[in-house]
């Protein structure tokens, strides 16, 4: 039996590509976010990775397992947060804030992974958004680094999916792998 799974939610393709790349580093099943009614099909894996991307510094999907939280209090959880901001400490201490459960924030690792942006592919709410920011950036005199990079992704499209970016991810498994081992030695 497989020990892990990986849970995600997927807009326009960038976490599924994440996914896909941890596919083939671990062992897993994988599951679709929105086709999970309840946490039942997670009750026999020793740890779970959700993988979803960031929209207004929400997880995209996560409420199925923040709603669930206790069914699987006892499992190695594992957040993979894929958003266009840059990964930087302060960013990801506001998506923990966000959204991990309350009582869970020393129990839950997050890592935030560089996805991308392709604006053609989101749906109507997104797409109106990034339309208004777009606007918004153009009428602006004086844009900084990291409006112009925006609007850039906005107009051209982003992609800085990286697979070196899952290497602490896999570490973190690794680790949690060996001390399955010692537990099961020392019983
Ligand atoms: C409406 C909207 C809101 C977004 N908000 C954020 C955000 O708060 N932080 C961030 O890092 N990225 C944000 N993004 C960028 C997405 O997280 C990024 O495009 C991600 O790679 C999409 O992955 P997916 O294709 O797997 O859904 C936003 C994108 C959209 C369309």
């Amino acid at each position: 039996m497989k020990k892990y799974a990986i849970v995600y939610c997927s807009k326009t393709g960038f976490t599924k590509r994440y996914v896909d790349m941890l596919k083939e580093e671990i062992d897993c099943d994988v599951f679709e976010a929105k086709k999970l009614k309840n946490l039942n099909p997670l009750l026999k894996y020793d740890l779970i990775i959700y993988a979803g991307s960031v929209m207004s510094n929400r997880i995209n999907g996560f409420k199925i397992i923040d709603k669930n939280i206790y069914d699987i209090e006892n499992k190695k959880i594992i957040i993979v947060a894929v958003g266009l901001t840059p990964p930087l400490d302060q960013v990801l201490e506001q998506l923990k804030s966000s959204n991990i459960p309350f009582g869970f924030e020393d129990k839950i690792k997050v890592f935030q992974l560089r996805g991308g942006l392709d604006v053609n592919k989101l749906k109507f709410f997104p797409k109106m958004l990034m339309n208004s920011i777009k606007k918004r950036l153009l009428s602006q005199p004086n844009r900084n680094e990291a409006e112009e990079e925006m609007l850039e992704a906005i107009l051209n499209g982003a992609d800085y999916v990286d697979r070196s970016s899952i290497i602490p991810i896999i570490e973190e498994i690794k680790e949690f792998e060996k001390h399955q081992v010692i537990d099961v030695e020392v019983v």
